[in-house]
């Protein structure tokens, strides 16, 4: 049987993870990319990983390179290349030299790999990944960007630490744009299928949302050189594997949404299908009228960041 070919543009933090996870869930064959300036890098980080496949026991291969030509013919292509925040930036402050960076990796892909589903990851998310669908002009279902999976994830972890559960039995959903705009979903949050309003108070449920809202900043202030990788990475890998073995997971990813939520043709995170075709479907909530206006005030930061960028770019 064929394996699936992933490549992962950009071998930094975020990159590299993805291509561990991905190689130690034997997900398919990875090609590590990042810029010609950064020399044997990728090759390095690359052959490292394959030398732990005997330890860990997986037979994926892990290639680096700085040249698209091996990336050509990928199923599925991760773009993490950019800058990260440091302490003190928000993940607007790299609008500006991300744009341009998503603009040529987005045309490199289109042109190397015309048939692959784009995860992006870069920031700002909501942006990046509506950059990406513009420069490869490939239909909206095979653009995705990654951040719900990853809001979400920090979302059942502090709901799990707080009532001392397993995080496996935590259900949960997020939704709206990767930043402080972001909606919780306490009706579609549950523990062992019991609606989480009946295990905590209001008080107690805000204060862990917020602290969801702001969990990649948290980390930027532990850090204080970077942004957060390992679990960002873990949320990559889950949406490859949704797509390389077409488990239609019915996960929140940022997808366009054109008269669905009546988002009008803006990227914003919302519950999907993900399988082998890319957004499978958007999967459409009643939601209730305080989600409704949170989610609008979520959608309108977006379109703010896409004038934004649209201006920069000279667009
Ligand atoms: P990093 O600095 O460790 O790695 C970025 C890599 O991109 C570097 O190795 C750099 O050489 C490479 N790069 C730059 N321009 C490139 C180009 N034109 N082509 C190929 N490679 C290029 O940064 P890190 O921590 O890996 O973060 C990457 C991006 O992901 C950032 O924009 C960060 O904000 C974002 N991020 C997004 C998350 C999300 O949930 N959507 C979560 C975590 C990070
Ligand atoms: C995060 O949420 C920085 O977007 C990145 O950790």
């Amino acid at each position: 049987m064929r394996r699936a070919k992933i490549s992962v543009i950009g071998a930094g933090n975020v990159g590299a993870t993805t291509a561990h996870w991905c190689a130690s869930m034997e997900l398919g064959d990875i090609v590590l990319l990042d810029i010609p300036a950064t020399e044997d890098m990728p090759k390095g980080k690359a052959l490292d990983l394959m030398q732990s496949a005997p330890i860990m026991g997986f037979d994926s291969t892990i290639t680096g390179t700085t040249d698209y030509s091996d990336t050509a013919g990928s199923d599925v292509v991760v773009i993490t290349a950019g800058i990260a925040r440091k302490p003190g930036m928000s993940r607007d402050d790299l609008l500006s030299t991300n744009a341009k960076i998503m603009s040529s990796v987005a045309a490199e892909v289109k042109s190397s790999s015309p048939d692959a589903i784009i995860i992006v990851v870069s920031n700002p998310l909501d942006a990046m990944v509506q950059r990406a669908l513009v420069v490869s002009g490939f239909p909206s279902a095979r653009v995705i960007g990654q951040a719900g999976v990853l809001d979400t994830a920090r979302y059942r972890t502090f709901l799990a630490m707080e009532l001392g559960v397993s995080v496996e039995d935590i259900s949960a959903l997020l939704m709206g744009g990767h930043g402080d705009t972001m909606v919780p979903m306490p009706s579609c949050t549950s523990v062992g299928g019991i609606p989480v309003t009946q295990l905590l108070d209001q008080d107690k449920l805000d204060s862990i949302v917020d602290r969801a809202r702001k969990g990649g900043a948290e980390i930027v202030g532990l850090l204080k050189t970077g942004s957060a990788y390992y679990a960002p990475a873990a949320a990559t890998a889950q949406m490859v594997e949704a797509i390389v073995k077409d488990k239609k997971r019915l996960i929140p990813c940022a997808a366009y949404c054109e008269n669905e939520y009546q988002v009008g043709g803006y990227y914003v995170g919302v519950p999907v299908i993900l399988g082998s075709g890319g957004v499978e479907k958007i999967v459409e909530l009643e939601l209730t009228e305080q989600e409704k206006s949170d989610f609008q005030h979520s959608v309108d930061a977006v379109k703010e960041l896409i004038v934004s960028m649209n201006q920069l770019l000279g667009e």
